[in-house]
């Protein structure tokens, strides 16, 4: 992918996001900041869930937890960058992108489970990709280091859920499903409008 570090952990993208998409964002870095302080809340409420619906699976339990607190760290800071430039919170948006990904999860068992939790890696992936741009173009604003910062953790839970989908659902087909949910998210991040969000 085009002007981006690559990063060894995240190796499921099928395309970079389209030429334009940082320019737009900059445009209205309020509303792109805005729109990704919602995307850590509902990173942080997505962990939480997944802990509520599987409380015997233990491993996975403590790294939901841990992840949470990780991901509303990332929105006590994003919310600490729009208070220092009086910019406020706008309403959360409709996520069409994590919507169109979720439609493709299978319902139930073992499958579901993979599906949910592959799902969310690619959703971080993307994340990592989007804000490693937002790194690279504030270069010159004490936002870049920031952005890049963040996305080097967002790379790491990626891995956390590929890895967590492996060894909690063993028999499962992890990678094949990996790659056939990444050709749809590709798909997806293809068809979407250029917006001032992060997906
Ligand atoms: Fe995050
Ligand atoms: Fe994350």
């Amino acid at each position: 992918m085009t002007g981006l570090v690559p990063d060894p952990r995240v190796d499921a993208l099928r395309v970079g996001t389209p030429p334009g998409w940082v320019d737009v964002a900059l445009a209205d870095l309020p509303a792109t900041m805005s729109d990704h302080a919602h995307a850590e809340k509902k990173a942080a409420l997505s962990a939480l869930s997944l802990l509520n619906r599987e409380p015997a699976r233990t491993d996975l339990v403590a790294r939901m937890a841990k992840l949470a607190r990780e991901e509303l760290r990332h929105l006590d800071q994003v919310l600490g960058h729009l208070r220092a430039r009086g910019w406020p919170l706008a309403a959360d948006r409709p996520d069409r992108y994590a919507g169109a990904l979720l439609r493709h999860r299978r319902a139930g068992g073992s499958g579901g489970l993979v599906d949910r939790l592959l799902c969310a890696a690619l959703i971080e992936a993307r994340s990592w990709e989007r804000l490693s741009l937002l790194g690279d173009a504030l270069a010159d604003d004490p936002l870049g280091a920031f952005y890049t910062e963040l996305a080097r953790s967002e790379a790491g839970h990626y891995r956390l859920f590929v890895d967590l989908a492996e060894v909690e659902c063993p028999g499962e087909d992890v990678a094949g499903r990996l790659t056939e949910l990444a050709v749809e998210e590709a798909g997806i991040v293809e068809a979407l409008p250029h917006e001032p969000r992060i997906h």
